[in-house]
């Protein structure tokens, strides 16, 4: 944050700060320009080099020195450009006098001040002269001549500087006026030169040639004067004749060297004026007010005091290197300083930064504390808020838990009353039936009316069950064509009634699938139900099973020429609480949702489609590999049959129509254990013809058990004191009723109670409402299972101990039994109290055990154990007869051969005998 919004102000700051960063140049900028008429010689680049020096003690200075280099045309130029440019002042050496002045008078036009140095211009339109008298250098030149050769006649040959400049006129004037003067002495040639000795030396050696008699040769600067000294050594004259010169330079070829050297008898000084230029610039751009003329001392350097000179001009010389050399120091000086100084401000920035950065910081910790403070408090404003949602979430959770259960609990009670309704309307059938009667209309209708009350109460609860994600497979290999069929035919009575075209088809009649077929009947009676509320009187409905042959699922159609369900509502139909738009009939809503939640515990879909009627497609899979193993069950459950539609054919599976068999004119007894008087009753009015019947409200249930040793219980789960599976349990783990088949019967369908039923030991599970003849199917049938394993085992004594067939508790107690049978073979006094005794029960319910178990009294079992062993220690043994009878436990052989002769036939020794 603080680095979005302040970035910008560190950069603006920064950048002022830089702009502020100087390199020591202060105050304004002072322009100068000089026009320099040629740079060749030593005299222009000393004069020049001493402009310069000068103007770099000012740093203020920004001197621009342009060379004309003997070109007038160019010298007008560039004074023209300096104009332009807006010099503060301008200095110029002119090439030529003439041809310059206009241009100097347009610079001072211009407002630009204007100094002449050396030469000057030909009118006086300037704002000084600075130079040396040029006059005066000519009459210098012609004292040194006179002043040396008083009495001789003198014959001069003057050499003159350039045509037209100042210099050249003025010498020639001054050099005039003093020879003049004087009678011994003249100037018998004048040469015209242009200030270089190239120009003159010709000229000059013609002169020589012609007329050697010349004692003094006076140029008017010094490289002429060379230039005239070396014809004459080339002619052999330089000692006959004396050289005078100007300018007096102290550089090798200079005028001084010269004069040391005997070359010349004397140069006459002529300043370059090049310092004194810069200074009287300064001054006149200060205001100061300064001579027109500013005349620079000019004066004769002979063999005299040329060496003062000269060591005075190397010392000025030294001096000048050494102010050179301060300035480059201060230079450095001042870079190093302004570079510091920059550093400084640089380190000052940054300190001003951090110090911003530090009390930004400081100012963040705060202002985040309080942020922190104020989030804390709202955070615990939100703790408590949310504590007391929670609070109140738990609140209606549970008081929706409590609807919910009451709800549930009220459904499940409705199941019992519901069923007692709808079997006595079957038993009533039955009666009818068998007297070739038919009931009454509105019979009927109670107990369609009954029925549709019940598939309603189912439909809550298995939406409670779907909701709570409570639902678990059972799937059975089902054939689906028969599974279909029998839904079908509940359907046929309504759609003939109607006139509804109503078809099954099926491309393949063979085809198994693995279904939970409560579950899928579920879906089945939802789907035809809808199909049927919204399908009018001679419309069309049609199952349609197709077998994708050469895939692994099977797609079955369910399709009606009904009132559609529109477009756009199709994506919700399976939402729970749908109703289509269309829709005025009375609908929950919740038959499709469940119905969807069922197919996809299959790992099937369903689809809808709507066009010109409703299409609702199942697509499950072939096999079973898509189901856990725990989702398999191998036979169909009794749990999951229907009720039987009493007007239609009874479908009871084959399994059920078991023959009893036959037992001695006694009835078999069953405990019904049951808290619903008005159930209680119903069961025993009608299993009492059959059946001996004792009843428990499960008060007493555990004790009756003991006492009676029944050869069924019949036991409901919700009872006052234990429930059902606690009641079941204790008898499955007692040795005294551990054998006894126990069926609960109940209104909790759901898996859950299933399992306890199946953990608890319970035989069959049976939810209400029940259908009465499947209850009596289903007591028949554990009754014949009973007996067959009775068979099985009376035929198999001796295998008991490796036998499968018993619970692990009968097995254990029947190898108990024959344990104290066998130790007791040859015991005639054992009976069966004393085996009672050793058992640890009554010889009442050692009795009834093992009539229960193996259909016979126990003293019949023991008197078959001893034969038994007898008949076998006749075949395998030689003792006598009378010893096995003996051995075995017979108290006299006449005894024993009358009971062998009843169980197999003949006496014991014709048995031998036959052996
Ligand atoms: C240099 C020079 C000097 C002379 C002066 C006259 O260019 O020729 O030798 O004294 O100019 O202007």
């Amino acid at each position: 944050m603080f680095k979005t919004r302040y970035t910008p102000l560190f950069l603006i700051a920064i950048l002022l700060f830089l702009a502020s960063c100087s390199t020591g140049k202060e105050g304004d900028t002072i322009h100068i320009g000089f026009s320099q008429a040629m740079s060749d010689d030593d005299w222009r680049r000393s004069m020049n080099d001493a402009m310069e020096l000068q103007a770099s003690l000012n740093p203020n200075i920004d001197l621009t020195i342009r060379d004309a280099n003997y070109e007038v045309q160019r010298q007008i130029e560039q004074i023209e450009a300096f104009i332009a440019d807006s010099l503060d002042i301008l200095i110029v050496s002119p090439i030529q006098s003439k041809p310059i002045t206009p241009v100097v008078e347009r610079a001072l036009d211009a407002g630009i001040p204007v100094i002449v140095v050396d030469r000057k211009t030909e009118n006086e339109k300037y704002t000084a002269y600075l130079g040396a008298d040029n006059i005066e250098v000519g009459r210098n030149a012609a004292k040194k001549i006179i002043s040396s050769n008083a009495k001789d006649s003198i014959r001069i040959v003057e050499i003159r500087g350039m045509a037209g400049s100042s210099p050249a006129e003025e010498r020639s004037l001054g050099f005039a006026q003093i020879i003049n003067s004087y009678k011994n002495a003249v100037i018998v040639q004048q040469i015209q030169g242009d200030w270089e000795k190239e120009s003159i030396q010709g000229q000059f050696r013609e002169l020589l040639q012609k007329n050697s008699k010349i004692e003094y040769v006076f140029a008017h600067n010094d490289r002429m004067i060379r230039g005239a000294w070396e014809v004459a050594r080339d002619l052999g004259l330089e000692s006959t004749i004396h050289f005078i010169g100007v300018d007096g330079l102290n550089s090798p070829d200079g005028g001084i060297r010269m004069v040391e050297d005997g070359m010349l008898k004397a140069t006459v000084l002529y300043p370059t004026g090049g310092e004194e230029a810069i200074k009287l610039a300064l001054k006149i751009l200060n205001g100061e007010s300064v001579p027109k003329n500013n005349i620079l001392t000019t004066t004769i350097i002979d063999e005299v005091n040329a060496e003062i000179m000269k060591n005075q001009f190397d010392k000025i010389n030294e001096q000048q290197e050494e102010i050179e050399n301060q300035l480059v120091a201060i230079k450095q000086q001042e870079e190093l300083y302004y570079s510091q100084n920059n550093l400084l401000k640089i380190t000052m920035a940054l300190l001003a930064i951090i110090l911003s950065l530090a009390l930004y910081s400081v100012y963040s910790i705060f202002a985040i504390r309080k942020k922190n403070r104020q989030l804390e408090l709202t955070n615990r404003k939100i703790t408590v808020q949310r504590n007391q949602i929670e609070k109140i979430a738990k609140e209606v959770e549970e008081i929706n838990e409590a609807k919910l259960n009451f709800f549930t609990w009220l459904s499940h009670e409705f199941k019992t009353p519901i069923t007692l309704i709808l079997s006595s309307i079957e038993s009533i059938n039955d009666v009818a039936k068998e007297k070739g009667l038919r009931l009454m209309n509105e019979v009927e209708l109670i107990y369609n009316n009954s029925n549709r009350l019940l598939r309603l109460i189912n439909q809550l609860l298995d939406f409670r069950k779907v909701e709570d994600r409570k639902f678990t497979l059972r799937a059975s290999k089902t054939n689906i064509f028969t599974f279909s069929k029998n839904i079908f035919k509940e359907f046929e009575r309504e759609a003939k009634k109607r006139n509804i075209t109503f078809k099954l088809s099926i491309n393949n009649e063979d085809m198994e699938l693995f279904i939970d077929r409560n579950l899928m009947d579920k879906v089945y009676f939802n789907l035809l139900s809808n199909a049927f509320k919204f399908t009018p009187e001679n419309g069309k409905i049609e199952i349609d099973i197709r077998d994708h042959v050469n895939e692994d699922t099977v797609a079955i159609h369910f399709r009606d020429s009904g009132i559609g369900i529109p477009e756009k509502e199709l994506d919700g139909v399976f939402q729970a609480f749908f109703r289509g738009s269309n829709n005025r009939k009375n609908s929950s809503g919740i038959g499709l949702h469940v119905s969807k939640e069922f197919i996809e515990i299959h790992a099937g879909t369903i689809e809808v489609r709507s066009f010109h009627g409703t299409e609702f497609i199942i697509t499950l899979q072939k096999g079973r590999a898509h189901f856990d193993e725990s989702q398999i069950i191998a036979d169909q459950d009794l749990v999951d049959t229907n009720i039987i539609d009493f007007s239609s054919e009874h479908l009871v599976d084959e399994n059920y129509l078991v023959q009893v068999p036959e037992r001695d004119q006694e009835n078999y007894s069953v405990l019904i254990i049951e808290d619903n008087r008005d159930l209680l009753r119903f069961l025993k009015s009608k299993l009492k013809s059959e059946y001996d019947i004792h009843l428990s409200d499960g008060t007493d249930a555990i004790e009756k058990a003991f006492e009676i040793v029944p050869d069924i219980v019949l036991c409901d789960i919700s009872l006052p004191n234990k429930n059902g599976f606690e009641i079941c349990e204790i008898l499955k783990g007692d040795l005294r009723t551990s054998h006894i088949p126990t069926i609960i019967l109940t209104a909790m369908g759901d898996k859950e109670s299933y399992l306890k039923g199946l953990e608890s030991g319970a035989d069959l599970y049976l939810t209400k409402p029940f259908s009465y003849s499947i209850l009596v199917q289903s007591i028949k049938s554990l009754l014949y299972n009973r007996e067959k394993l009775r068979f099985y085992y009376t035929s198999n004594i001796h295998k008991i101990e490796d036998s499968d067939a018993f619970g692990n508790l009968e097995q254990r107690f029947l190898s108990e039994v024959n344990r104290l049978i066998k130790d007791n073979l040859d015991n005639p006094n054992f009976s069966v109290e004393n085996l009672a005794e050793h058992l640890n029960i009554s010889r009442v319910q050692l009795y009834r055990k093992v009539k229960a178990l193996m259909g016979i009294s126990i003293s019949d079992y023991i008197g078959n154990i001893r034969l038994e062993k007898a008949k076998s220690m006749l075949e395998n043994t030689s003792l006598t007869v009378a010893e096995i009878a003996y051995a075995t436990g017979f108290s006299s052989p006449n005894y024993f051969s009358t009971a062998f002769k009843n169980k197999y036939g003949m006496p014991p020794g014709s048995f031998r005998k036959s052996v």
